[in-house]
């Protein structure tokens, strides 16, 4: 079988709301839109959830006996509308109310990024990922894996945060292996990884990377290098304009430069333009990011009124009067670079 590629675009931040997932969103929705078949895997398991901010239509997933998602069926290829979606959710939020620990490895429905990431932990192989998949009500060919945004669940991923011994990426890696297998069609995988680089988004990026550098990996881990997939990442660390957020972003990137060589910086709803940016790193940073050779490394994305309207309306058409907005966005991100 010949060789096929999926890049792999991941957006983390070292503070929350400077614009990763409306990036991410937007960067999902190019690629759909480039005639690619993307899937958008929601990772911020921190308490936002895309099923929040767009109008998300959830699969119908096969059951269990107890009511429970079977995490090993295949796809029914069947879809609630928002409104169903929005009911189940609920329930799914009630259940686990008081009781989070009956439900914590039998998910309710609908499903969420949060039920193969366990599944995977449990068991060391995917589940069948492409039955998850959620849907845009208007159908933007996007296919969507939404996080938990449940308190019960998020205090959860908080536990493994910080608590229980919980190798992420590894159980990261079997849920991407278990995408890039069930879906053959697939070209593209974007991840939106929670707020901060420590902890999982850190461990998502150093895996992008081993994957870049045709590095070995831990025996449980897919067996990456073996094809016929090449996996081509194209990660980016999104920041706001405020120095106490770009300076560390640049720190990260430059002390980081050996592990995650192809980790770019951008700051988002820029307003100065990349010269004064560029002078101000220069001015704090600059030694740091000389040694590392990427003193000129800055990118943007201006404050655009496209991609403030994207959570706030459920959608935006990035063909539609924002277009140009979304022209510059494609550059930006590399989106239409060989991989
Ligand atoms: N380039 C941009 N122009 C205008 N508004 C933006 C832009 N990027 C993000 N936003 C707005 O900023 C807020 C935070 O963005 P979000 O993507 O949710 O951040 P994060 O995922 O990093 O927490 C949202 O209200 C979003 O609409
Ligand atoms: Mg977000």
């Amino acid at each position: 079988m010949s060789e096929r590629t999926i890049r792999l675009h991941a957006f983390c931040s070292v503070k929350g709301g400077v614009g990763k997932s409306t990036l991410a969103t937007a960067c999902a929705k190019l690629l759909a839109k480039g005639g690619r078949v993307p899937v958008l895997v929601d990772c911020d398991l921190t308490g936002t959830s895309l099923a929040d901010g767009l109008r998300l239509r959830a699969p119908a997933v096969t059951l269990l006996d107890d009511g429970s998602i079977n995490l090993e069926a295949p796809p029914t290829g069947q879809f609630l509308s928002v409104e169903e979606t929005r009911a189940r959710r609920g329930r799914r939020r009630d259940a686990l109310r008081g009781d989070g620990q009956k439900w914590k490895d039998k998910p309710l429905p609908p499903p969420y990024f949060n039920d193969p990431l366990n599944y995977a932990f449990l068991t060391g192989q995917p589940a069948r990922v492409d039955a998850l998949l959620w849907r845009h009500e208007r159908d933007d060919r996007v296919l969507y894996l939404p996080s938990s945004s449940t308190h019960d669940d998020v205090i959860q991923s908080v536990e493994w945060f910080f608590g229980q011994p919980f190798d992420w990426a590894r159980s990261f890696a079997w849920t991407l292996d278990g995408l890039a297998h069930q879906v053959p069609a697939l070209t593209d995988v974007v991840v939106d990884l929670p707020p901060g680089i420590w902890g999982f988004p850190h461990e998502a990026l150093v895996l992008v990377s081993t994957l870049l550098l045709g590095e070995p990996m831990p025996d449980d881990y897919p067996p990456w290098h073996a094809g016929p997939v090449r996996w081509a990442p194209n990660p980016f660390l999104v920041t706001s304009r405020d120095p106490n957020d770009i300076l560390p972003a640049l720190e990260y990137v430059a002390r980081q430069r050996a592990r995650v060589p192809s980790l770019k910086p951008v700051v988002n709803r820029d307003t100065e333009g990349l010269n004064a940016l560029r002078a101000m790193a220069r001015a704090r940073v600059g030694p740091l990011l000389e040694a590392a050779g990427l003193h000129e490394t800055l990118e943007r994305v201006a404050e655009m009124s496209g991609l403030a309207r994207l959570f706030w309306n459920g959608d935006v058409a990035v063909d539609g009067e924002h277009r140009e907005e979304f022209r510059e966005v494609t550059r930006t991100l590399r989106l239409e670079d060989e991989p």
